[in-house]
């Protein structure tokens, strides 16, 4: 039976950078959860009878979110939701699954690369018939639904089992159990050279995969294991776990040290990559060479054509703002157009739709293609693979001669967590306010060019998104990017950006923080951020 429920609206149901982010308490008060997922349904229109695809990065609280999402979906008129089984879907696997069944959305649970558990985070977050997430003027109007809710609709249906492939109903629904890597694997299949791949491992060539206990566990070992024949063990930390073993299930230098010092050392694997926890963020080590996501993204459009998804040439490429411009060098050296977006994939989403763009990514360890409209984790490993069987060269190899190339863009971003909301935001403010006052300023023997608070107009639908981040360019293109994360669960966490390009290859091999020393100094010198915060370092340097 359908029951209507009285209910009061939430004031802080605000979907941020990538849906709604709050710790599981919070989403475990008495309607909360019903209340978000009824706001998304009454911002959307048409999908009576329509498919709905749900799943998640099996964290502390996904199989709860999904028993209310299905009682609610089919109390709301959803014709069928297709469900991962166990409630697993990663991100781009869901993406993959809305695309491929032509499904009306999705609703996916997750707090991607934050912790799990009892205290730590939940999240939830719609994604539209493109596969990709929500765009802001829908993700405005769940808002406003939020805020005026007055009931939701939700059967009485018990228990849904969703650990068995197949079919029952809720309702006049249909649910659909499936499995959560068949499709996906078999679009990885589809865009790279699985025999190419084959060989490779067959000769020896060593790598680790950190799933670090989170949703990529299954799709690696099928992909990597069964389908390529890795040796087994190449999968590390597979299974997925609510909490994800304790640990912070985001594949950068803190959180993946492990991995990472494994590949340093002389007796450890050829090449390591990790994947976050909902499957769309991924890190790239090659032996005694790192690969940040700015240097991957610009190498994967200039290899592109070595796999055979993109072996006709890429439409252009996109990154967000505070991205490296190492991505543009190598569009301007191949002719296609480079755009610059906001933080958050979601910007990407017309770029690609339009086919303006083949590949995007961004500084946070993400990289992706037109292949689905999220970043994709697994994808740029594969990728990675993919461009390493083509060449026949090391990680450290490929990376060299790039730099050679297209000169070196120097970048490392340095996060300042759990601030205090108003001391981030007066830093803000007033960083704000001295904008027009910079240029021709000189700080740390560097003279500003340029200072902006970054607006995005939308090339495809004229949409503006405005205060994207605080832009200072200085003369010779070195720059600073200041933001606050639209992510984050506690307190205000402020994201310092630094680039500064390098063509000289002589110049090539120093210390990342040792290049970027001046601009590190100059950051502090603009924004004050010792006198706003308190902190004399950052917590998170990647
Ligand atoms: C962070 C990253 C951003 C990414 C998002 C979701 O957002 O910076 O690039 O799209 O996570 O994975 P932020 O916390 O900075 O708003
Ligand atoms: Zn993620």
């Amino acid at each position: 039976m359908i029951r209507t429920v009285a209910t009061k609206p939430f004031s802080d149901q605000k979907p941020g950078t990538s849906g709604l982010r709050k710790k599981v308490p919070v989403f475990e008060q008495a309607h909360y959860s019903e209340n978000f997922i009824q706001s998304i349904f009454d911002a959307l229109d048409g999908y009576r009878g329509k498919t709905l695809v749900i799943g998640g990065d099996g964290r502390y609280y996904n199989r709860e979110v999904i028993q209310k999402a299905l009682r609610i979906a089919a109390a709301n008129g959803f014709g069928k939701v297709m469900v991962g089984q166990g409630g697993i879907l990663s991100t781009p696997a869901a993406s993959n699954i809305i695309r491929k069944y032509k499904a009306f959305g999705g609703i996916i649970l997750s707090a991607s690369h934050n912790p799990g558990g009892p205290h730590e985070d939940f999240g939830i977050k719609y994604n539209a018939e493109n596969g990709g997430p929500a765009p802001e003027k829908l993700t405005d109007a769940i808002f406003a639904k939020s805020k005026a809710i007055k009931e939701y609709r939700i059967s009485d249906a018990g228990e849904i089992d969703i650990d068995t492939l197949g079919t029952s109903r809720i309702e006049d629904m249909t649910v659909e159990v499936i499995d959560p890597v068949k499709d996906y694997a078999e679009l990885m299949e589809s865009l790279f050279d699985f025999e190419a791949l084959r060989k490779l491992f067959k000769s020896g060539f060593r790598m680790a995969f950190d799933s670090m206990h989170a949703v990529t566990g299954p799709y690696g070992k099928e992909i990597l294991e069964n389908r390529l024949g890795a040796p087994e063990g190449t999968c590390r930390n597979f299974k997925p776990l609510p909490d994800f073993g304790g640990h912070h299930p985001d594949p950068n230098l803190v959180h993946a040290k492990a991995l990472y010092d494994d590949v340093m050392s002389a007796s450890g694997p050829d090449f390591g990559a990790a994947s976050d926890g909902d499957g769309d963020r991924n890190m790239i080590v090659g032996k005694g060479m790192f690969v940040t996501p700015s240097d991957s993204l610009a190498l994967l459009a200039a290899n592109a054509k070595l796999a055979p998804a993109y072996a006709k040439g890429i439409a252009g490429v996109a990154r967000s703002m505070p991205t490296s411009a190492a991505a543009d060098r190598v569009a301007e050296k191949i002719g296609v157009d480079c755009y610059e977006t906001p933080t958050g994939w979601k910007f990407f989403g017309n770029l690609l739709d339009a086919g303006k763009v083949t590949l995007c990514g961004e500084e946070s360890f993400g990289t992706g293609s037109n292949h689905v409209r999220e970043k994709d984790g697994l994808w740029a490993v594969l990728f990675w693979l993919n461009v390493i069987a083509a060449r026949g060269e090391s990680v450290k190899d490929i990376v060299t001669k790039h730099w050679a190339t297209y000169g070196r863009n120097y970048y490392s971003r340095h996060d300042y967590e759990e601030v205090e909301s108003e001391k981030a935001d007066a830093l803000m403010r007033d960083l704000r306010a001295k904008l027009p006052s910079l240029p021709g300023t000189r700080v740390r023997g560097l003279t500003v060019a340029k200072a902006d608070d970054f607006a995005y107009h939308d090339p495809v639908d004229g949409s503006v998104s405005e205060h994207q981040g605080i832009r200072v360019m200085f003369e010779g293109g070195a720059r600073v990017v200041f933001r606050l994360s639209g992510t984050g669960t506690s307190g205000a966490t402020l994201r310092v950006y630094m680039e500064h390009y390098e063509p000289d290859a002589a110049k090539h091999c120093i210390d990342t923080q040792e290049a970027l020393a001046d601009l590190i100094a100059a950051a502090e010198d603009i924004a004050g951020i010792r006198k706003h915060t308190g902190r004399d370092k950052p917590s998170v340097i990647t």
